[in-house]
């Protein structure tokens, strides 16, 4: 054994998603997301494409990235379905968030990779991530919906027209206690053969 099984399995089992509202105002430092990163970066992908790409937001232009987002929200929403507490819970993440991380794809251009194992590579990305902040104690939320995927915020963030939001990571320490999480057992999900 090269590293200590149970403190992995301990790690990857404690990993644990919070919404902004329940994290306390603690701050996320720029080294804690450098490290972050780094793990990222140390994702698989075919063909070694590393698809995964980064914008990280605190203070002032997290403020901006969420009201934009609130207002996008707003816009590609039909009336009948638009609910205004959903449009201030994203405003209110401004100051409830001290740090997220904006997660996209850079499709590969001869698109001789599936576009799907470049996401399942960023995918991978986000999930080293998740487990540094979890060794920090850090909760990370994998945000997504509508305004993720739609044109608008595409553009905001100009990206190339084959490039993929992924999703919008908030970083944040717990209010409370670390939550225990909750899966179904492994076996119910697993086939045997030749063993
Ligand atoms: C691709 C992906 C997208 C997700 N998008 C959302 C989302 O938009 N909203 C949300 O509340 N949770 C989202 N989640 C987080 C899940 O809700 C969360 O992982 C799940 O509830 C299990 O909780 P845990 O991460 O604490 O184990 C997403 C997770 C993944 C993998």
């Amino acid at each position: 054994m090269r590293f200590n099984l149970s403190d992995v399995l301990e790690l990857i089992r404690s990993r644990r998603t919070l919404k902004p509202r329940a994290f306390s105002p603690r701050q996320i430092q720029r080294d804690q997301i450098e490290k972050m990163l780094e793990a990222a970066n140390w994702a698989p992908s075919h063909g070694l494409t590393e698809p995964w790409r980064f914008k990280v937001y605190a203070g002032e232009p997290l403020r901006q990235l969420l009201f934009t987002w609130a207002e996008i929200y707003k816009n590609i929403t039909p009336p009948e379905k638009f609910l205004p507490e959903r449009y201030e819970d994203i405003r209110n993440r401004a100051s409830q968030c001290t740090a997220a991380i904006l997660t996209w794809m850079k499709r590969q251009d001869s698109e001789v990779i599936p576009e799907m194992e470049e996401y399942a590579a960023c995918a991978c990305a986000i999930q080293n991530i998740a487990l540094v902040c979890t060794a920090y104690g850090i909760s990370c939320f994998w945000s997504t919906g509508p305004v993720c995927y739609s044109r608008e915020l595409h553009e905001y963030l100009g990206l190339g027209p084959k490039d993929k939001v992924v999703g919008l990571l908030y970083l944040g320490y717990p209010a409370g206690p670390w939550p225990e999480g909750r899966r179904s057992h492994w076996l119910n999900k697993t086939e045997w053969f030749g063993f």
